[in-house]
This record gives C-alpha cells, structure tokens and sequence, in this order.
C-alpha cells in the first residue's frame, strides 16, 4: 500500500486534475510522501543548508528541560507527520512518564517501520499508531475523556506548508480532535536573510530537486500518468511578498501528458506550483494561532533562524 494514494486513489486523481486545470497549475504537497519521497525528505533534513532540522534538534537538546516542564507528567504525546524518528526518540528518552504516544501519518509503511523500531526501544511506552491524513478529520484512539493531558506534538515547521487560511482551519481541526485543555509544542521556521532561505531549498546535490520531481513519480504510479520527469525543472525561490518558499516544476518544453485519459497541456516554461513553505516572525505566529491558542513559551537557536512554541488552548 503507498500511502494515501492507495487508499483514496480516485481521490487523488480528483484532486490532481482540478490542480492542473487552473491557470496556475498546482499539485498538493502532500503528493510528495510516497516511500521514496519520504526516504528523500529524510535525506534532505541531512543537507547542511537544509538548516531546520539542525536548529530544531539544538533546541531540543538545549532546551530540554524547560521544554518537560511545560509539556509535564504523564502525557499522552501525539505526533503529527511523524517521519523524523531522530526528533521523536529524543523526545520519548527525555519525558520521563510519558505514557502514550501517538504517531500519526499518511504513509502506512513508513509508519509502521518506524514503529516497530520505537516498540522495541520503548516497551513501557504505550505506542499506537494512527495513519491518516492529519488535514482532515482523524479520531484518536483513546478519548481525552480521561485525566490525561494531550500534547500535540508538530515538529519541522511543517506549519509553513499551509497557507495561513489553511493554517488556522488546521488549528481549529487539531483542537476540535484534541481533549479541551490539550497543548502544542510546535516547530516554526523564521524569518531570514532570501539567500539562506533559498540555498535550503537548492542543495548542490539536486535531492530537493529530485523529491519535488519525485511527486510526478508518484502521480505515474498510482494513477494512470506519463509524465517525463526529465521534462521539468526544479524551481525554488522566496517569495517576499507572501513571505514563502515557494517550489514549482517547470517544463522545459511545450509538451502533452495524460492523466487517467485526460490531456494536460504544458507550455514551455509553464510551472506546477507543488510547495509553499511560509516563514514568520514572532509576531505573526502568535497573531496567526490567536484565535485559538495563546503563546505560552517560544525557544530559539542561537542564529534564530528557527522556532519551537509551546502553545496552549484559550
Ligand atoms: C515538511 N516541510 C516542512 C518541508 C519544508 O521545508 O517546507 C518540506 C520540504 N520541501 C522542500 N524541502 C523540504
């Protein structure tokens, strides 16, 4: 099974040919994570202009035991998108009583894989693993009926790859699912200088380039697509504006693929806008989660190229 193409192929071929048919072609970016495409997203967090991962992991490992004292004693932590193991396991060996962990994922066999490794590292904690898409409704497996605290836990700033619209419908859908008096310990990427952003997204050795082109690779094998990878570009830049990277695959020529017996027509240098990636300020994190959730806590590494937040319900 590839993760949620399998489950919700017609689905997806619904949603991958209104993207084409607009004037600026779009792809959801949750295309990216088949296997291969999560095994490449594991390969970007290595990249040393990749900076996110490092200064979220330093933060964590600098901050640590403030971050335990706000998240507390004897939790339920739910991890949403929870390819890095690295952040995960740090997390799971420095709470002391955790007692549930929650994964939550889109793509089965990476969550499972991870998982299994976990359950043999971690035999007091209770780990069940949730796979859905966390964009939509999902039920938990245990209610928060009971005393336990819930901590959601949303590493890599994958938050900027939401607009802010879809930002705060995610926040509302989070704390609809969540207990009452759950919490959110959230990654957020910052606000920078454009040439650091923009060598995060351009590595040298073009596995950016080949994640993004990866989800053409995708939409060949679980719908019936011919597109030629080799035929597009990838194309990563900030957007100052909207204050986001953004990536795009661009075709190199003027050229027709078929998706399920439907023509879609490419100009040579017309793009499929596959990524937004948002970086904010302080400022507008907190009055983006306002609605729901007041700011209890922020950390930062030392260049504060990055953020994690400790969020609480209002
Ligand atoms: C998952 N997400 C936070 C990554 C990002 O930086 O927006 C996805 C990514 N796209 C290209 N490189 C990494």
């Amino acid at each position: 099974m590839e993760g949620v193409s399998s489950v919700d192929d017609s689905l997806m071929q619904e949603e991958v040919l209104e993207g084409l048919s607009k004037p600026q072609k779009r792809l959801p970016s949750k295309f990216f994570y088949d296997e291969r495409g999560s095994d490449l997203f594991e390969q970007i967090t290595l990249l040393d202009e990749y900076y996110l991962t490092d200064c979220e992991k330093e933060i964590l490992q600098n901050d640590i035991s403030e971050i335990a004292d706000c998240i507390g004693l004897g939790v339920m932590l739910i991890e949403l998108g929870s390819g890095s193991s690295y952040k995960t396991r740090f997390l799971l060996e420095e709470l002391s009583g955790l007692s549930t962990y929650i994964p939550v994922d889109i793509s089965e066999e990476f969550l499972l894989k991870t998982v299994n490794g976990l359950r043999l590292e971690y035999p007091k904690i209770s780990i069940i693993p949730v796979f859905a898409d966390y964009t939509s409704h999902f039920e938990l497996p245990i209610s928060g009926s009971n005393n336990q605290k819930q901590v959601v836990f949303f590493p890599g700033s994958t938050i900027g790859n939401f607009n802010p619209t879809e930002a705060k419908a995610f926040l509302k859908n989070i704390a609809e699912i969540t207990g009452k008096d759950s919490e959110m310990l959230i990654g957020v990427d910052l606000k920078k200088d454009v040439e650091v952003l923009e060598a995060a997204y351009n590595d040298p050795q073009g596995i950016t380039a080949r994640f993004n082109k990866n989800m053409l690779m995708h939409i060949n094998d679980e719908l019936d697509a011919n597109f030629d990878i080799e035929l597009f570009d990838h194309h990563a830049f900030y957007n100052q504006e909207a204050g986001r990277i953004e990536m795009h695959l661009v075709s190199s020529q003027k050229q027709t693929v078929t998706i399920s017996n439907q023509k879609i027509r490419f100009e040579k240098g017309e793009s499929i806008h596959t990524e937004n990636s948002y970086k904010y300020s302080l400022q507008e994190f907190e009055e983006l989660v306002g609605g729901r959730y007041s700011v209890e806590k922020v950390w930062t590494d030392e260049r504060d190229y990055f953020s994690l937040q400790y969020l609480v319900k209002k």
